[in-house]
């Protein structure tokens, strides 16, 4: 399976943090948001990766990763998406990279506490089709929202008055390559894009998706409020690390010492 990031768009709702980089860039605790959705990836195992992004500081993504070295990999590959046509727009760039195999793609802003392993081994034994992550949020009116009934998922809704449901679905989604063919016959919505959402609908109506839920916390960072609370989740999350880490080397210690 391949990984994709996508790291485009204006990032509008952070202005003026965002005039002079692009969203993606910015910090969250001690990194840039783009490592977040790299790790995601690398995390579940996949190391063939490909960010695609825009604007005038697209430059400074291959400063920051060059070839992923970081990351224990070996190349990243990256791709240009030309004005603001949507997160389904973007990922049509990636067709080329996919060249036929399955797809994870993260968005670039998207940031998990735990990982998306299981899935993906999920995914990799479907047949065909789609697989989304699921999780419950007090806000879902901000999201994607799915109407689930039983155990599928009938609909999505994107950034509806009434949500239908409080489980967002969050930015990680996994693709068939069937997934390019689909974004050739969307129209653009409301909002002049393409949305991930008719995507993700065109399989539901196909009764090729399928979905998990997230574990641990996730959070996007598109804005003030919401940048501010992924940088808190982060730092609460190296924290408590430095502190097991900090029991395990006492514990250590201690062994040795007697
Ligand atoms: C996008 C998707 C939405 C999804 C969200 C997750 O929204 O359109 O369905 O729930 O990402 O972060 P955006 O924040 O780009 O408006």
């Amino acid at each position: 399976m391949k990984g994709i990031v996508l790291a485009g768009g204006s990032g509008s709702r952070l202005f003026p943090l965002t005039k002079i980089t692009n969203k993606h860039l910015l910090p969250i605790y001690d990194r840039p948001m783009i490592y977040y959705p790299i790790q995601t990836l690398v995390d579940a195992g996949i190391r063939d990766i490909m960010i695609v992004t825009g604007g005038r500081n697209s430059g400074d993504f291959l400063r920051l990763l060059a070839n992923g070295k970081e990351f224990g990999l070996k190349h990243i590959n990256y791709t240009y998406q030309e004005g603001e046509g949507g997160i389904a727009d973007a990922l049509a760039l990636a067709e080329h990279f996919a060249d036929g195999q399955k797809i994870c793609v993260v968005l670039g802003d998207n940031i998990i506490e735990g990982d998306v392993k299981s899935a993906v081994e999920q995914f990799r034994a479907q047949e065909k089709g789609a697989h989304i992550l699921l999780k419950e949020v007090p806000d879902a009116e901000r999201f994607g929202v799915a109407e689930v009934e039983g155990d599928r998922v009938v609909g999505i809704e994107e950034k509806p008055k009434r949500p239908k449901s409080t489980f967002a679905v969050t930015g990680i989604y996994m693709y068939d390559a069937s997934v390019f063919q689909k974004i050739k016959t969307l129209v653009p919505s409301r909002r002049g894009e393409l949305e991930i959402t008719d995507v993700n609908n065109a399989y539901i109506r196909e009764g090729t998706m399928t979905h998990s839920l997230l574990d641990g916390w996730w959070t996007d960072a598109g804005t003030f409020d919401s940048l501010l609370r992924a940088a808190n989740l982060a730092a609460q999350s190296v924290a408590r690390r430095q502190g097991e880490a900090g029991e395990t080397a006492s514990a250590v210690e201690g062994t040795v010492r007697a």
